[in-house]
């Protein structure tokens, strides 16, 4: 999604500005741009391309300043073309142009605003929203940048991180959010912005997290933050650690492979060496509110929605607890019954997905005032927004397919049913010692399930030619089925569809030829007579089967039925390990499909906006 990089420095800030881009890539774009304070004009260069692009543009034109802002934008309103592209430029009647701004978020009520701006004589060049809030404050600005950000903010509704500079005021960037993360870098007599610490990863490591309505003055010598209230307010700094080879790629193709291999690493530092369990592993108020709720409710989206369906069947069956789980953009815009007994449960890899948030704040709205949140990056919205939190331990994650984000989000989320079972007197010693044994297993059990790699990218031929596909899975793996249709859909843009196996008798059945390759999860449970069933459905009426089966299940190869046997049984958690594979075969599909697998169309990393 949109990333922004500002910067009011003494020293030519393209590098840092391009830099701070490159580290933005990974949240997925489809244009980017940047705009320089330069001899008393403002500069700027946009590209329809990647950044590398961009850089070749401003190297080859000589783009230099002191201050300047830069902008990797994800279209929403407007197709990706470079007049859409930001900065946007501003200076009604003025020979030059004299506001340059970038912006993240949606601004709703950009109509009314453009039809003002128009009648007072302003020309667009663009479709965006966002060069609606670069003439407002271009049309209120009287001589000094904060007033007129600050004026021009009361009158945007909807989500919004904006940096904007001005040709008049050279040394001086002022940034605004509402909705949209925005973090100030601290320097010396150089001072930054972005929408994410990363972007400034190797220029300072001291970063302010502005709040919703801050909105900020940044001088070379000055951070200067006013509040929603127009109060002037002190936000703490905090020493961010550096993001140290996040960005190498080692031996792999792709981040997405990088990230699949590194999920033994990322769920062993997840476990944190727990020696027990406790619900203070989610906080010092854990324990009170853990008594205090009959109920629980799961509120994400995407893949880290699946990971909250998977909880569903742990928490009910460990902990006894009823469990919901919404996904969040739906939430909020329905009448629900609520109870103040609920503990609310976000899940986010980025912790700064838009649709959560308002969820969140919507659940909160309603007198739910019990809530936690699993998150991947512990200085996120989502983390300050929550009152109890477990941070996932996985490490940045580039690839645009979340993968080590879910099974480290499943990881914490089986600890979190375990601590609700024992807050809830269901968990004796012996159980938990038995329990924590099979966590502190499952990295190894992770490494065999990777070594079937090359059996699957068997498989991935076979499906680089087909259009369409169906998961089966019964029960927690039905969650899994789901990841691994999205997984498939979104990296080698083949249809997948997912059903619990049970269901395809009512409808699906339909759309089975021999056509279909039908991938189905087949562990050892209680469930497996029934799943042989329906795949003896599938089977006899031509669909081919690809079934990943343990060691005893006897479901064998045969004409139409392809099995890879999965090395061990893992009870309860073989969701973990059965998301493995189904990652393998959607990325060694998307391979021979020859897709940009870490950047697929049209996807963004973090869904910064509603
Ligand atoms: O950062 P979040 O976990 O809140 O993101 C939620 C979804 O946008 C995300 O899981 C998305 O579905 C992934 N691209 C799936 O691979």
């Amino acid at each position: 999604m949109c990333g922004i990089v500002g910067a009011v420095a003494q020293r030519n800030i393209t590098p840092i500005l391009l830099e701070g881009l490159k580290r933005l890539e990974y949240r997925g774009y489809d244009s980017c741009g940047i705009a320089v304070h330069a001899g008393g004009e403002l500069r700027r260069a946009r590209s329809t391309e990647r950044v590398a692009e961009l850089q070749q543009q401003v190297d080859q034109t000589g783009i230099e300043g002191f201050t300047g802002i830069a902008h990797t934008r994800w279209a929403t309103h407007g197709a990706p073309a470079t007049h859409n592209a930001h900065p946007h430029f501003s200076g009604h009647g003025k020979s030059q142009a004299r506001i340059a701004l970038v912006h993240n978020g949606i601004i709703e009520n950009h109509d009314d605003l453009r039809a003002e701006l128009q009648a007072a004589g302003y020309v667009f060049e663009s479709q965006t929203d966002t060069e609606v809030i670069a003439h407002l404050v271009d049309h209120l600005y009287a001589g000094d940048l904060l007033d007129a950000v600050q004026q021009a903010t009361k009158r945007l509704l909807g989500a919004y991180a904006v940096a904007v500079f001005c040709r008049d005021e050279p040394h001086r960037v002022v940034g605004a959010r509402q909705g949209s993360p925005l973090v100030v870098g601290v320097g010396e007599n150089e001072n930054f912005l972005a929408s994410d610490a990363l972007a400034l990863a190797g220029t300072t490591d001291q970063i302010i997290y502005l709040e919703d309505g801050d909105v900020v003055d940044l001088q070379l010598a000055r951070v200067w933050i006013i509040d929603a209230q127009g109060r002037e307010v002190s936000r703490e700094v905090h020493t961010v650690q550096a993001y140290t080879g996040a960005a190498e790629l080692g031996p792999y193709r792709h981040y997405m492979q990088k990230e699949i291999f590194e999920q033994p690493r990322a769920v062993s530092d997840t476990l944190q060496n727990i020696e027990s369990i406790s619900p203070e592993l989610f906080g010092d108020k854990a324990y009170k509110v853990f008594q205090d709720i009959d109920n629980v409710l799961i509120l994400a989206c995407g893949t880290s929605y699946y990971a909250g369906l998977t909880a569903r069947y742990w928490i009910e069956s460990l902990a006894k607890i009823p469990v919901n789980v919404e996904i969040a953009s739906e939430y909020r815009y329905r009448d629900s019954v609520p109870n103040p007994r609920t503990l609310v449960v976000t899940i986010s890899q980025s912790g700064e997905t838009a649709d959560t948030l308002s969820a969140l704040k919507h659940a909160r709205s309603l007198g739910m005032e019990h809530t936690l949140t699993i998150c991947n990056v512990a200085t996120s919205a989502m983390v300050r927004e929550c009152k109890l939190h477990y941070i996932t331990r996985a490490g940045i994650e580039i690839g645009v397919a979340s993968t080590k984000a879910f099974t480290t989000q499943l990881t914490a989320l089986y600890l979190l049913a375990m601590a609700l079972a024992q807050t809830n007197g269901r968990l004796d010693e012996q159980r938990e010692a038995e329990m924590l044994k099979a966590l502190r297993h499952l990295p190894v059990a992770i490494s065999a399930v990777l070594a079937l790699e090359p059996q699957i990218m068997a498989w991935a031929d076979r499906f680089a030619s087909k259009e369409n596909a169906l998961f089966l899975g019964r029960g927690m793996h039905f969650p899994i089925a789901l990841e691994g249709a999205l997984k498939l859909k979104e990296i080698s843009y083949i249809h997948a569809e997912a059903y619990p196996a049970g269901e395809l008798k009512h409808g699906p059945l339909a759309l089975v030829t021999e056509a279909m390759p039908v991938v189905t999860i087949a562990p050892r449970d209680e469930l497996l007579e029934k799943l042989k069933s329906n795949m003896q459905e599938v089977h006899a009426r031509g669909g081919e089967l690809y079934v990943f089966a343990d060691a005893d299940t006897k479901i064998n190869s045969s004409d139409g039925v392809h099995v890879i046997r999965m090395p061990e049984n893992y009870g309860k958690l073989s969701p973990i390990l059965h998301t493995i594979p189904l990652q393998l075969l959607a990325y060694h599909t998307a391979c021979a499909r020859g897709t940009d697998v870490d950047k697929p169309r049209n996807l963004a990393k973090s869904v910064t906006v509603e």
